[in-house]
């Protein structure tokens, strides 16, 4: 790897915060950390946990970097094919993005 190439290529923050701990945000970083070690990709593509991204209820939250992709209602049997959508395997999460998006709106909408 040369030096001007990023350290990690994605960077995956799965929420464990009051909201989304009890609706097993840690069995989701878990499951991420499984598969990326199952698959010996941990080097490029790394889990990690975060208390709140502001979009508490309905399932577990995750923001998925550099790119900025916010997930929502992420459980552990997702996890295989967000793998599949960071190596560029699987076409866009378009249902948790989706979720993920109303979340955002409804936020927007409340800040005018
Ligand atoms: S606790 Fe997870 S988004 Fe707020």
């Amino acid at each position: 790897m040369s030096t001007s190439e990023p350290y990690l290529k994605k960077h995956v923050l799965i929420c464990i915060g009051e909201s989304c701990g009890p609706q097993h945000g840690a069995a989701v970083r878990s499951a991420l950390k499984t598969e990326l070690r199952a698959r010996n990709i941990r080097q490029f593509y790394r889990d990690g946990e975060c208390t709140c991204l502001g979009l508490c209820r309905d399932g577990v939250n995750a923001v998925i970097w550099p790119e900025g992709t916010y997930l929502a209602g992420v459980t552990p049997s997702d996890i295989p094919r967000l793998v599949d959508y960071l190596e560029g395997k699987s076409a866009p999460l378009t249902d948790l993005v989706g979720r993920a998006s109303e979340k955002i709106e409804i936020k927007k909408q409340s800040k005018k």
